[in-house]
């Protein structure tokens, strides 16, 4: 399944806002952590980028970045953005699963973008996404993260997960599906986690966000 340009357009003005509000601001934490392990100078691919404040902050700290995405409202609004602050991305405005670039990255960042996806076409995108990172480079994503634990723990995550996975299904903005097990998905890939950071949303740990970051071991 393909999530097109046209529902992502037509929620660009307010996403960020949204997520700020639902997450209260852990999606931008889980996006501001990864800098940590960003090197001035590597060449960093951002998937799916969307407003993408991620690669703006990438981008100041010094590092090489691509960001591409399919919805061009997306694209629109970022490139404005970096014109402003006078920074110098590779913006495209495409499908990720076709990008080829003449050489890997050192680091490949999918945030909050494998969630669009059934567990099948989230593996089959993170294949296409491992050929993206070199050997010995990074992979990082923030997501929705999985609960630990016993039954209130899984009904807390649950009753916050769910009904917005619905009404973006609804909207056309994502599959159906339960939260992924990221690390599942990873480590067959020949990736090994380095760090899984948990950024809970309220004051127990249930529900939470995960920002991982894994490095290409083969
Ligand atoms: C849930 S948003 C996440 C945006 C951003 N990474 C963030 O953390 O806020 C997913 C983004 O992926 C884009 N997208 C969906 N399918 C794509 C694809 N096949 N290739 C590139 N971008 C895609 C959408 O247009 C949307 O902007």
């Amino acid at each position: 399944m393909r999530f097109d340009e046209y529902p992502y357009g037509s929620v660009a003005f307010v996403y960020d806002w949204i997520a700020a509000v639902y997450s209260r601001g852990r999606i931008g934490l889980s996006k501001r952590v990864q800098l940590d392990e960003i090197e001035a100078d590597d060449r960093v691919l951002y998937a799916g980028v969307g407003r993408g404040e991620d690669a703006v902050l990438a981008a100041r700290f010094g590092a090489r970045v691509t960001a591409i995405d399919l919805a061009p409202a997306m694209i629109r609004r970022l490139s404005r953005r970096l014109e402003r602050e006078g920074l110098d991305v590779e913006l495209l405005c495409g499908d990720v699963s076709s990008h080829k670039p003449e050489r890997p990255y050192d680091v490949v960042v999918a945030n909050y973008f494998l969630n669009l996806f059934d567990v099948e076409r989230a593996r089959e995108m993170l294949r296409h996404l491992r050929g993206l990172v070199k050997p010995g480079g990074t992979l990082m994503l923030a997501d929705f993260a999985l609960p630990r634990g016993g039954l209130m723990a899984r009904a807390l995550t649950e009753l916050y997960y769910r009904p917005v996975n619905w009404v973006a299904w609804a909207f056309g903005l994502c599959a159906l599906h339960p939260i992924l097990d990221h690390a599942r998905l990873i480590e067959p890939l020949g990736f090994r986690i380095r760090s899984q950071r948990r950024l809970p949303v309220l004051l127990g740990d249930h529900p939470a966000y995960v920002s991982i970051v894994a490095d290409r071991v083969i």
